[in-house]
């Protein structure tokens, strides 16, 4: 940390982070192959139709294994708190850019906690489901209603992801910062104070009992 700029992610954080966005494109877009006739075309992005469909489960394993890391490092920074019922309630005047009466939030706000938890149930339901369905080693231990049952929820897990997935990187462009702080992992004092000051006010205090940090690069 140095006297303008705050770290909000470490490099493994950021490549973990990165990592999962590439496999959930890749995951999502042989899916959506797999999904619907109308979208079979995708299914030349992985070589065909049958290698899509060797390969969309390997990548959904992959990117649920790295989603992981995700969840061990930041779950903790995702419980609820007081404040957050409180910023729920006032997110009109968040939406309005007018953050006055707003109540100061921890490292994370309470819509991305809403989303972190939800993408957390989007994967383990994806997960599995998508082991039942796995006609190559697993669904031969199901029965025909189970595979049915797991096929639907797979397809709506997936949906919801999806969508979550879009307001997602909709809010990281909204708020300017925050993408370059997934990329090189700094955010600017003024920043971190205004979006998430009861995280400034941890790590600034932190910063007053350690020998100080200077930013690399
Ligand atoms: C593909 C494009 C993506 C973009 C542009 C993007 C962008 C970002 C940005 C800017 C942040 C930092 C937010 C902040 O510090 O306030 C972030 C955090 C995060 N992202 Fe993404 N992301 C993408 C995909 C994904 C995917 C596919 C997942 C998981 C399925 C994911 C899971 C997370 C998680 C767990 C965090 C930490 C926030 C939290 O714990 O609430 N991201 N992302």
């Amino acid at each position: 940390m140095s006297n303008k700029t705050i770290l909000r992610y470490t490099s493994n954080q950021r490549t973990n982070h990165w990592l999962v966005a590439i496999l959930f494109l890749m995951a999502g877009l042989s899916g959506l192959a797999l999904f619907h006739p109308a979208l079979f075309w995708l299914s030349n992005l992985f070589g065909g139709g049958p290698w899509t469909r060797i390969l969309h489960p390997f990548m959904g394993v992959l990117m649920f294994v790295f989603f992981l890391g995700l969840v061990l490092s930041f779950w903790r920074a995702n419980f609820f708190i007081a404040n957050d019922r409180l910023w729920l309630r006032r997110i009109d005047r968040v939406m309005a850019n007018d953050e006055e009466d707003v109540p100061a939030v921890g490292k994370y706000n309470a819509g991305q906690k809403l989303l972190f938890w939800t993408l957390l149930l989007c994967m383990l339901v994806l997960l599995f489901s998508g082991l039942v369905i796995w006609r190559a080693y697993f669904s031969e231990y199901f029965g025909i209603t189970s595979i049915r049952w797991a096929m639907l929820l797979h397809a709506l897990a997936g949906f919801v992801l999806i969508l979550s997935i879009i307001v997602h990187i909709y809010a990281g462009l909204w708020i300017k910062g925050s993408v370059s702080a997934m990329l090189h992992g700094w955010v600017s004092r003024p920043w971190a104070k205004k979006h998430h000051e009861l995280w400034y006010r941890e790590v600034t205090r932190d910063e007053a009992s350690k020998p100080p940090i200077t930013k690399k690069g």
